[in-house]
């Protein structure tokens, strides 16, 4: 019997690679560009499985092409709001995703930026390599101390619970969430965490204000400027989820009133692109979308991607099957 035919939109790690490979007849993006409308409706023609990744825009356009051949989007990642899934269904496609496998490389992230925000590492890094720096002295670019504070989090999903852990555990830090589908006491594995009714609630306590909701309609936009005006003077944010969560105008507006202290941003509202007036700002933390990003957690992700497809193709149901 012939081998599934299967596109992967980006390069991949090489041991994925090298296992799709070998499992189906597999088409590489050799060059690494990012694949056009055109481009993926072509995949969604020729191939029994589309493999992108929460770069590639899955929107009705692009899962309304003619003839489409692929029955499943093995997705890389584990956020999904790139694909438009009622699309995705009516055009008869499994989509998966791949959970769990980048919890605690993210959570690491969230910390890394947090820290890094509180204690001016980026500000201070630039200030040693433009070598401007004349040597110690008492009021020389101090931070803000982390240990003891409360960290609020919006979303109280897998990563916000590893990112808690580090937190309370490492740092001393008060636990406070909101989450409208907060998690049973049991899958809080015995953190002692707050929960709030209401994101506000979390706003006017947190000293650090941690984003860990889903992308997508319900969340688009849901720190803008009364969110902020809601945040302790002095806060600041943390956003490791998805960028058009927060409203980046607002955001810029409420660094430069100083109405919060500074964020630490690993996505964007219009990513890759980020406005001119964050990139000057001494006070932001920017990194470019690398939460799940180590060689580990990238091999585990596509790893993951590999079984799903391979149940399916096997007329099982992939464990990560959202639709
Ligand atoms: C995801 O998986 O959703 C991240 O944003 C990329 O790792």
């Amino acid at each position: 019997m012939s081998k599934p035919r299967v596109i992967v939109t980006r390069r991949w790690h090489r041991a994925v690679e090298m296992a799709l490979l070998e499992k189906f007849d597999t088409q590489l993006n050799e060059d690494d560009h990012s694949m056009s409308v055109a481009e993926l409706q072509e995949a969604l023609q020729n191939a029994d499985a589309v493999l992108p990744t929460v770069c590639d825009k899955l929107s009705a356009e692009v899962l309304g092409a003619d003839n489409i051949r692929a029955k499943i989007l093995g997705s890389n990642g584990v956020g999904f709001n790139h694909i438009d899934l009622e699309a995705a269904k009516a055009a008869g496609l499994t989509v998966t995703n791949t959970p769990e496998v980048l919890t605690d490389c993210t959570a690491d992230l969230a910390m890394t930026l947090l820290l890094m925000v509180a204690r001016r590492s980026g500000e201070g890094e630039r200030h040693v390599r433009a070598k401007d720096w004349s040597g110690w002295r008492p009021t020389h670019m101090m931070g803000t101390s982390v240990t003891g504070k409360t960290l609020g989090l919006i979303g109280m999903g897998r990563i916000a619970r590893a990112v808690s852990a580090r937190a309370a555990n490492g740092f001393g830090m008060k636990i406070i969430f909101y989450d409208p589908f907060p998690p049973r006491p049991e899958d809080l594995g015995g953190l002692k965490a707050t929960q709030c009714q209401s994101s506000d609630e979390v706003f006017a306590q947190a000293d650090f204000v941690s984003l860990h909701c889903p992308g997508g309609k319900e969340t688009y936009h849901l720190i803008g400027a009364e969110a902020f005006a809601a945040m302790k003077p002095g806060a600041f944010l943390i956003n490791t989820a998805r960028g058009d969560v927060v409203e980046e105008s607002a955001l810029i507006s409420a660094l430069k009133s100083g109405q919060i202290a500074g964020a630490g941003l690993d996505v964007y509202e219009k990513e890759p692109s980020i406005s001119d007036e964050l990139l000057e700002m001494e006070n932001v933390v920017l990194l470019p979308h690398l939460g799940s990003a180590t060689m580990e957690t990238r091999e585990a992700m596509g790893m993951r991607v590999v079984e799903n497809v391979e149940a399916f193709f096997a007329g099982n149901t992939p464990r990560d099957k959202l639709v």
